[in-house]
Protein backbone atom coordinates (compact mmCIF):
# COMPACT_ATOMS: atom_id res chain seq x y z
CA UNK A 1 0.00 0.00 0.00
CA UNK A 2 1.31 3.67 -1.03
CA UNK A 3 1.92 5.85 2.19
CA UNK A 4 -0.78 7.91 3.19
CA UNK A 5 -0.69 11.65 2.57
CA UNK A 6 -1.33 13.56 6.47
CA UNK A 7 -1.27 17.18 6.46
CA UNK A 8 0.09 18.64 9.69
CA UNK A 9 -1.56 21.87 11.03
CA UNK A 10 0.41 23.41 13.96
CA UNK A 11 -0.63 25.68 16.24
CA UNK A 12 1.75 26.22 18.96
CA UNK A 13 1.87 24.92 22.19
CA UNK A 14 4.68 23.04 24.44
CA UNK A 15 4.87 20.70 21.98
CA UNK A 16 6.60 23.67 20.18
CA UNK A 17 8.34 24.83 22.85
CA UNK A 18 11.64 26.01 23.94
CA UNK A 19 13.57 26.43 27.28
CA UNK A 20 16.77 27.57 28.33
CA UNK A 21 18.03 24.43 29.83
CA UNK A 22 16.86 20.55 29.16
CA UNK A 23 15.42 20.05 32.47
CA UNK A 24 12.83 23.29 32.78
CA UNK A 25 9.75 21.67 32.51
CA UNK A 26 7.57 24.82 33.42
CA UNK A 27 9.69 27.97 32.44
CA UNK A 28 9.51 27.69 29.10
CA UNK A 29 8.10 29.65 25.89
CA UNK A 30 5.46 27.99 24.25
CA UNK A 31 4.78 27.89 20.17
CA UNK A 32 8.61 28.50 19.23
CA UNK A 33 9.30 26.05 16.88
CA UNK A 34 8.27 26.04 13.81
CA UNK A 35 6.15 22.82 12.00
CA UNK A 36 9.08 21.89 10.06
CA UNK A 37 11.43 21.59 12.66
CA UNK A 38 8.68 19.50 14.40
CA UNK A 39 8.49 17.30 11.98
CA UNK A 40 12.16 16.79 11.46
CA UNK A 41 12.93 15.94 14.89
CA UNK A 42 10.35 12.64 14.27
CA UNK A 43 12.61 10.81 10.89
CA UNK A 44 10.15 8.02 11.61
CA UNK A 45 6.87 9.64 10.63
CA UNK A 46 8.33 9.21 7.03
CA UNK A 47 8.21 5.75 7.56
CA UNK A 48 4.53 5.77 8.22
CA UNK A 49 3.14 9.32 5.90
CA UNK A 50 4.09 11.73 3.39
CA UNK A 51 3.53 14.74 5.52
CA UNK A 52 3.18 18.17 3.99
CA UNK A 53 3.02 20.96 6.91
CA UNK A 54 1.03 24.55 7.63
CA UNK A 55 1.67 26.47 10.19
CA UNK A 56 -2.01 27.72 10.77
CA UNK A 57 -0.65 30.23 13.73
CA UNK A 58 2.03 29.53 16.70
CA UNK A 59 0.72 30.38 20.21
CA UNK A 60 0.43 29.62 23.65
CA UNK A 61 -3.40 27.53 23.55
CA UNK A 62 -3.98 30.15 26.51
CA UNK A 63 -4.06 33.01 23.75
CA UNK A 64 -6.91 30.75 21.09
CA UNK A 65 -9.43 32.81 19.89
CA UNK A 66 -13.04 32.35 18.73
CA UNK A 67 -12.57 33.59 15.47
CA UNK A 68 -9.36 31.71 14.91
CA UNK A 69 -11.86 28.50 16.18
CA UNK A 70 -14.33 29.80 13.42
CA UNK A 71 -10.93 30.21 10.54
CA UNK A 72 -9.22 26.44 11.95
CA UNK A 73 -12.57 24.94 11.34
CA UNK A 74 -12.94 26.43 7.45
CA UNK A 75 -9.24 25.61 7.00
CA UNK A 76 -9.39 21.94 8.34
CA UNK A 77 -12.78 21.86 6.22
CA UNK A 78 -10.77 22.62 2.82
CA UNK A 79 -8.04 20.61 3.45
CA UNK A 80 -10.60 17.01 4.49
CA UNK A 81 -12.43 17.19 1.00
CA UNK A 82 -9.13 17.31 -0.87
CA UNK A 83 -8.78 14.42 -2.57
CA UNK A 84 -5.02 13.72 -2.22
CA UNK A 85 -5.32 13.93 1.63
CA UNK A 86 -6.02 11.10 3.79
CA UNK A 87 -5.58 12.26 7.40
CA UNK A 88 -4.67 15.67 8.93
CA UNK A 89 -2.92 16.26 12.68
CA UNK A 90 -3.78 19.19 14.78
CA UNK A 91 -0.63 20.27 17.18
CA UNK A 92 -1.86 22.46 19.77
CA UNK A 93 -1.32 23.28 23.27
CA UNK A 94 -3.05 21.64 25.87
CA UNK A 95 -4.20 23.78 27.94
CA UNK A 96 -7.49 24.70 25.86
CA UNK A 97 -6.79 21.87 23.27
CA UNK A 98 -10.43 20.08 24.59
CA UNK A 99 -12.01 22.72 23.85
CA UNK A 100 -10.87 23.29 19.97
CA UNK A 101 -11.36 19.66 19.74
CA UNK A 102 -15.09 19.55 20.62
CA UNK A 103 -15.14 23.16 18.66
CA UNK A 104 -14.02 21.55 15.57
CA UNK A 105 -15.90 18.43 16.16
CA UNK A 106 -19.28 19.82 15.84
CA UNK A 107 -18.26 22.24 13.02
CA UNK A 108 -16.12 19.81 10.93
CA UNK A 109 -17.29 17.62 8.19
CA UNK A 110 -14.98 15.37 7.45
CA UNK A 111 -14.15 11.83 5.52
CA UNK A 112 -10.58 11.55 7.22
CA UNK A 113 -9.49 11.30 10.44
CA UNK A 114 -8.54 14.75 12.17
CA UNK A 115 -6.27 14.12 14.97
CA UNK A 116 -5.29 16.91 17.79
CA UNK A 117 -2.06 16.35 19.88
CA UNK A 118 0.38 17.79 21.62
CA UNK A 119 3.54 17.94 24.77
CA UNK A 120 3.14 18.30 28.25
CA UNK A 121 7.55 18.64 27.66
CA UNK A 122 8.70 21.34 25.68
CA UNK A 123 10.22 20.23 22.78
CA UNK A 124 14.43 20.87 24.48
CA UNK A 125 13.21 18.66 27.52
CA UNK A 126 14.86 15.73 28.96
CA UNK A 127 11.90 12.85 27.79
CA UNK A 128 10.44 15.52 25.47
CA UNK A 129 7.01 14.09 24.71
CA UNK A 130 5.66 15.87 21.46
CA UNK A 131 8.04 13.35 19.29
CA UNK A 132 6.19 10.51 19.94
CA UNK A 133 2.72 11.89 20.19
CA UNK A 134 3.27 13.54 17.18
CA UNK A 135 4.68 10.09 15.55
CA UNK A 136 1.18 8.06 17.20
CA UNK A 137 -1.18 11.00 16.09
CA UNK A 138 0.13 10.58 12.34
CA UNK A 139 -0.16 6.75 13.01
CA UNK A 140 -3.71 7.52 13.96
CA UNK A 141 -4.57 9.52 11.36
CA UNK A 142 -3.12 7.03 8.55
CA UNK A 143 -5.64 4.52 9.84
CA UNK A 144 -8.08 3.95 7.54
CA UNK A 145 -11.58 4.47 9.42
CA UNK A 146 -10.22 6.49 12.17
CA UNK A 147 -12.53 9.22 10.73
CA UNK A 148 -15.45 7.37 12.30
CA UNK A 149 -15.04 8.22 15.89
CA UNK A 150 -15.27 11.75 15.10
CA UNK A 151 -12.07 14.33 16.35
CA UNK A 152 -9.95 12.74 18.01
CA UNK A 153 -6.91 13.74 20.46
CA UNK A 154 -3.78 11.44 20.28
CA UNK A 155 -1.77 11.94 23.56
CA UNK A 156 0.23 9.76 25.45
CA UNK A 157 -0.55 6.56 23.40
CA UNK A 158 -4.26 7.04 24.02
CA UNK A 159 -7.17 8.02 21.93
CA UNK A 160 -9.93 10.20 22.96
CA UNK A 161 -13.03 11.36 21.92
CA UNK A 162 -13.47 15.11 21.76
CA UNK A 163 -16.76 14.96 23.34
CA UNK A 164 -15.09 13.71 26.55
CA UNK A 165 -11.66 14.00 26.89
CA UNK A 166 -10.76 16.49 29.42
CA UNK A 167 -6.97 17.72 30.78
CA UNK A 168 -6.97 17.10 34.31
CA UNK A 169 -3.15 17.14 35.61
CA UNK A 170 -1.23 20.63 35.51
CA UNK A 171 2.13 18.58 34.87
CA UNK A 172 2.24 15.23 34.19
CA UNK A 173 2.31 13.64 30.48
CA UNK A 174 -0.78 10.98 31.59
CA UNK A 175 -3.45 14.44 32.25
CA UNK A 176 -5.37 13.86 29.43
CA UNK A 177 -8.07 11.54 30.21
CA UNK A 178 -11.95 10.59 29.37
CA UNK A 179 -12.74 10.62 33.04
CA UNK A 180 -16.51 9.51 32.50
CA UNK A 181 -16.91 7.07 29.69
CA UNK A 182 -12.92 6.03 28.88
CA UNK A 183 -10.87 6.56 26.22
CA UNK A 184 -11.66 5.06 22.86
CA UNK A 185 -8.78 2.98 22.28
CA UNK A 186 -4.49 2.81 22.25
CA UNK A 187 -1.66 3.08 19.76
CA UNK A 188 0.38 0.05 20.11
CA UNK A 189 3.78 -0.99 17.80
CA UNK A 190 2.84 2.06 15.45
CA UNK A 191 -1.14 0.69 15.22
CA UNK A 192 -4.49 3.00 16.31
CA UNK A 193 -6.51 0.18 18.46
CA UNK A 194 -10.03 1.44 18.89
CA UNK A 195 -12.62 -0.78 21.15
CA UNK A 196 -15.52 1.83 21.71
CA UNK A 197 -17.53 4.78 19.32
CA UNK A 198 -19.37 7.86 20.82
CA UNK A 199 -22.89 7.69 20.55
CA UNK A 200 -23.66 11.76 20.76
CA UNK A 201 -23.66 13.78 17.41
CA UNK A 202 -20.35 14.73 15.39
CA UNK A 203 -18.82 15.07 12.00
CA UNK A 204 -21.56 14.71 9.86
CA UNK A 205 -24.00 14.12 12.86
CA UNK A 206 -23.66 17.41 13.55
CA UNK A 207 -26.04 20.52 12.05
CA UNK A 208 -23.41 23.18 12.67
CA UNK A 209 -20.71 24.53 10.84
CA UNK A 210 -18.56 27.32 10.49
CA UNK A 211 -19.64 28.48 7.03
CA UNK A 212 -21.16 31.57 7.51
CA UNK A 213 -20.63 32.36 10.76
CA UNK A 214 -18.84 35.66 11.11
CA UNK A 215 -18.53 35.61 15.28
CA UNK A 216 -19.96 33.54 18.07
CA UNK A 217 -22.64 34.90 20.47
CA UNK A 218 -20.81 35.76 23.83
CA UNK A 219 -21.07 33.52 26.42
CA UNK A 220 -19.41 33.32 30.02
CA UNK A 221 -18.93 30.84 32.53
CA UNK A 222 -19.61 32.13 35.97
CA UNK A 223 -18.21 28.98 39.16
CA UNK A 224 -20.22 28.61 41.68
CA UNK A 225 -18.75 28.84 45.40
CA UNK A 226 -19.73 30.13 48.74
CA UNK A 227 -20.12 33.81 48.75
CA UNK A 228 -20.47 34.19 45.12
CA UNK A 229 -21.53 37.65 44.20
CA UNK A 230 -24.97 37.33 41.99
CA UNK A 231 -24.01 41.19 40.97
CA UNK A 232 -21.75 39.34 38.23
CA UNK A 233 -24.69 37.56 36.76
CA UNK A 234 -26.00 41.77 36.39
CA UNK A 235 -22.79 42.28 34.78
CA UNK A 236 -22.57 39.80 32.22
CA UNK A 237 -26.40 40.32 31.26
CA UNK A 238 -25.06 43.80 30.60
CA UNK A 239 -22.04 43.06 29.00
CA UNK A 240 -23.75 41.89 26.38
CA UNK A 241 -23.95 37.82 27.37
CA UNK A 242 -26.33 36.19 25.35
CA UNK A 243 -25.78 32.76 27.90
CA UNK A 244 -24.25 32.38 30.83
CA UNK A 245 -22.89 28.81 31.80
CA UNK A 246 -23.33 28.11 36.05
CA UNK A 247 -20.38 25.87 36.85
CA UNK A 248 -22.84 24.95 39.44
CA UNK A 249 -22.58 23.59 42.80
CA UNK A 250 -23.28 19.41 42.83
CA UNK A 251 -26.07 18.72 40.40
CA UNK A 252 -25.65 22.49 39.13
CA UNK A 253 -27.15 24.04 41.72
CA UNK A 254 -26.13 27.49 43.01
CA UNK A 255 -26.49 30.19 46.02
CA UNK A 256 -30.45 31.54 46.10
CA UNK A 257 -29.31 35.38 45.78
CA UNK A 258 -27.29 34.22 42.68
CA UNK A 259 -30.81 31.63 40.89
CA UNK A 260 -32.85 35.29 41.53
CA UNK A 261 -30.57 37.26 39.89
CA UNK A 262 -29.90 34.38 37.34
CA UNK A 263 -34.19 34.51 37.13
CA UNK A 264 -33.69 38.02 36.08
CA UNK A 265 -31.60 37.49 33.33
CA UNK A 266 -33.93 34.84 32.03
CA UNK A 267 -36.70 36.81 32.05
CA UNK A 268 -34.25 39.27 29.79
CA UNK A 269 -33.97 36.21 27.22
CA UNK A 270 -30.26 35.14 28.49
CA UNK A 271 -30.14 31.75 28.47
CA UNK A 272 -28.70 30.10 31.64
CA UNK A 273 -26.83 26.77 31.37
CA UNK A 274 -26.72 24.77 34.65
CA UNK A 275 -23.36 22.33 34.53
CA UNK A 276 -21.31 21.16 37.62
CA UNK A 277 -18.04 22.46 38.83
CA UNK A 278 -17.99 18.45 40.50
CA UNK A 279 -16.81 17.73 36.75
CA UNK A 280 -18.38 14.39 37.10
CA UNK A 281 -22.19 13.32 36.83
CA UNK A 282 -25.13 13.94 34.74
CA UNK A 283 -27.11 17.38 35.32
CA UNK A 284 -30.58 17.01 34.71
CA UNK A 285 -34.00 19.14 34.76
CA UNK A 286 -35.15 19.82 38.50
CA UNK A 287 -38.70 21.64 39.13
CA UNK A 288 -36.44 24.09 41.06
CA UNK A 289 -34.71 25.37 38.15
CA UNK A 290 -37.43 25.29 36.16
CA UNK A 291 -36.20 27.36 32.49
CA UNK A 292 -32.84 26.34 32.94
CA UNK A 293 -30.94 24.08 30.24
CA UNK A 294 -28.91 21.17 31.71
CA UNK A 295 -25.21 20.78 30.70
CA UNK A 296 -26.09 16.68 30.54
CA UNK A 297 -22.27 15.54 31.16
CA UNK A 298 -20.51 18.44 29.74
CA UNK A 299 -17.99 20.59 31.17
CA UNK A 300 -18.81 24.10 31.46
CA UNK A 301 -16.15 25.07 29.19
CA UNK A 302 -17.58 22.19 26.55
CA UNK A 303 -20.89 23.50 27.38
CA UNK A 304 -19.98 27.23 26.49
CA UNK A 305 -19.23 25.84 22.96
CA UNK A 306 -22.45 23.81 22.56
CA UNK A 307 -24.36 26.47 23.40
CA UNK A 308 -22.57 29.19 20.86
CA UNK A 309 -23.01 26.99 18.22
CA UNK A 310 -26.93 26.32 19.20
CA UNK A 311 -27.67 29.88 19.63
CA UNK A 312 -26.55 30.46 16.02
CA UNK A 313 -29.56 28.56 14.99
CA UNK A 314 -32.22 28.38 17.82
CA UNK A 315 -33.03 30.65 20.78
CA UNK A 316 -36.04 28.10 21.91
CA UNK A 317 -35.21 26.53 25.27
CA UNK A 318 -37.02 23.07 23.95
CA UNK A 319 -34.25 22.79 20.97
CA UNK A 320 -31.34 23.75 22.99
CA UNK A 321 -32.63 21.53 25.83
CA UNK A 322 -32.40 18.40 22.66
CA UNK A 323 -29.00 19.70 21.25
CA UNK A 324 -27.82 19.07 24.69
CA UNK A 325 -29.36 15.86 24.65
CA UNK A 326 -27.53 14.19 21.88
CA UNK A 327 -24.13 16.80 21.41
C1 LIG B 1 -0.32 25.71 25.82
O1 LIG B 1 -1.42 25.25 26.07
O2 LIG B 1 -0.06 26.30 24.75
C2 LIG B 1 0.78 25.64 26.83
C3 LIG B 1 0.72 24.41 27.63
C4 LIG B 1 0.88 23.13 26.83
O3 LIG B 1 0.86 23.06 25.62
O4 LIG B 1 1.04 22.09 27.53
Amino acid sequence: MSKRHIYIIACGGTIAGKAAAADDLTGYTAGAVAVEDLVAAVPQIADYAVITGEQFCNIDSSDMTESLWLELARRVQAIAVREDIDGIVITHGTDTMEETAYFLSLTVHTPVPVILTGAMRPATAISADGPLNLLEAVQTAATPGAADYGVLVVMNGTIHAARFVEKTDTTHVDTFQSRQMGCLGFIQDGQALFYQKPVTCYNDGSVFSSQGLSDLPKVVIMYAYVGMNPAAIDDAVRQGAKAIIVAGLGHGRMPADVWQQAQQAMKQGVVIVRASRTLGGIVTAVPEYDGTICANTLTPQKAKILVQLALSQSQDAHQLQQVFRYY
